[in-house]
Parts: C-alpha cells; sequence; structure tokens
C-alpha cells in the first residue's frame, strides 16, 4: 500500500511519460518520482514498441534502467537530447530548482541543462514560495574540503559535509557532498554565480532558468506549470 506521497510522485512520474514521443534521446534524472516514470516507459517501451535511447544521470537510474530493459546510449555518442526528466527537492515559483538530494546533482545538471526540454516531476510538497527550507547540496572536490567549506559559509550557511552509514558520501564524480543551510535563497542566480567562483566547487544544486514544465501532485490532484507557454506552443 502506498502512502498518499508516493502515490502523488507515482502520479507525477507516469504523467511525465506522455511527453515521451518514439525515436527521442532521453535524459534520465534521479530520485523516487523518476523512477515511477522508468516503470511507466519501460512499459510503454513494452507494449507500443517504443524506441527511445536514455542518458542516465547517476547509477542508480542506470542500474534501474538496465534492469528495465529501457536501451542506454554512451554519452560520447550524441550530441543533443530531446527531453528530460528529472526529480527536484524544491521548486519556486518561477520554476527553479534546489536539487542534489539524492547526491547527483553535476550529472543532473550536465545533462537537464543540455536537453532541449526539461520536464520536473515533484510531489505537491516541493512546491514553495522560496528556496532553501532544504539544505542547499553543493559537491566539492575532496582536497582541501574543508576550506572550501569555509569560503561557501561566508555566504550565509553552516556547510555540513554530507555522511551515508557514518562515513563520508562519495558522489558518482568521487566527490565529497556539503549540504547546506540558507535562510532564504532569495536570489538563486546571483548565490549560484556567487558559490561556483569558489574555487574546490565543483557544482551547486541550484537549477536556474533551466526548467521548461513542472508536473506535481497533491493528494492525487495534478497540476502542470509551464515556464513560458507561448515558447513550448511554437517548438512543438
Ligand atoms: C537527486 O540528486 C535529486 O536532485 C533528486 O532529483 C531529488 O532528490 C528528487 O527526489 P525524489 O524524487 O526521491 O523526491
Amino acid at each position: 500500500m502506498l502512502t498518499q506521497m508516493e502515490t502523488d510522485k507515482k502520479i507525477t512520474g507516469e504523467e511525465a511519460v506522455t511527453y515521451i514521443k518514439d525515436g527521442m534521446i532521453l535524459g534520465l534524472g534521479s530520485g523516487s518520482t523518476v523512477n515511477w516514470m522508468l516503470e511507466k516507459l519501460a512499459e510503454r517501451i513494452k507494449n507500443e514498441g517504443l524506441q527511445v535511447k536514455g542518458i542516465p544521470t547517476s547509477k542508480k537510474t542506470e542500474r534501474l534502467a538496465k534492469k528495465l530493459g529501457i536501451s542506454l546510449i554512451d554519452f560520447t555518442e550524441v550530441e543533443r537530447i530531446d527531453l528530460a526528466i528529472d526529480g527536484a527537492d524544491e521548486v519556486d515559483p518561477n520554476l527553479n530548482l534546489l536539487k542534489g538530494g539524492g547526491g547527483s546533482l553535476v550529472r543532473e545538471k550536465i545533462v537537464d541543462v543540455l536537453a532541449d526540454k526539461l520536464i520536473i516531476t515533484v510531489d505537491g510538497s516541493k512546491m514553495v514560495p522560496h528556496l532553501g527550507d532544504f539544505p542547499l547540496p553543493i559537491e566539492v572536490v575532496p582536497y582541501g574540503w574543508n576550506i572550501t567549506a569555509k569560503r561557501i559559509a561566508v555566504f550565509g550557511c553552516e556547510p555540513v559535509i554530507r555522511k551515508q552509514d557514518e562515513e563520508v558520501f562519495i558522489s558518482d564524480n568521487g566527490n565529497y557532498i556539503l549540504d547546506c543551510k540558507f535562510e532564504k535563497i532569495l536570489d538563486p542566480k546571483k548565490l549560484h554565480q556567487h558559490l561556483k567562483a569558489i574555487v574546490g566547487v565543483v557544482e551547486t544544486g541550484l537549477f536556474v532558468g533551466v526548467t521548461d514544465k513542472v508536473i506535481s501532485c497533491r493528494s492525487g490532484s495534478m497540476e502542470v506549470l509551464e515556464r513560458n507557454i507561448q515558447e513550448l506552443d511554437e517548438e512543438e
């Protein structure tokens, strides 16, 4: 029996699959909501003979996609991605995102930024008036990470090194993640620019101006938000 939140994740993940068309190169995001999307995509591949190729944004997603029989393609073989479908930890009213709760923010950003269209699938609890209640994940190079953390702290947070089973968490790229609780992130673009300029910072979990569509679901009721309806219509 699924919880209401898990049901909401399933509904939004499955809805995202309706935007997938035959022949697409897909960016496959990470997280529990995306996992529902992958299950549904595998169903469409099996039932409709849909031909798609995916680029996974994490080793976990890669493993699940392979298990479900979704064809993957090596990143070196593609120059563009038609559509990326990803999750998020927070979405603000301008469709800016805070991501990286699962530790996959670098690969997610590489894929999400490259995609012609990015659809974000979230349960309704992720829709927030401003980013920052969720500690911002920042991926840093392990060498000198404590110095990097001090430089990050200057911007108004207390970086905490992420651990898993009492060991330091290592990202798919061999780096550390600092979880940084800020007060309120009112200007995500500026904060990202400042943080990215710090030597040792690989990437931040702030995704600004990259989302085309957000599908959210709260208590079974789905809502679709678009960055710019006119622009999207023209592309289609
Ligand atoms: C992974 O690093 C994150 O960016 C995920 O997209 C995010 O944590 C989504 O999580 P759920 O879909 O599991 O809520």
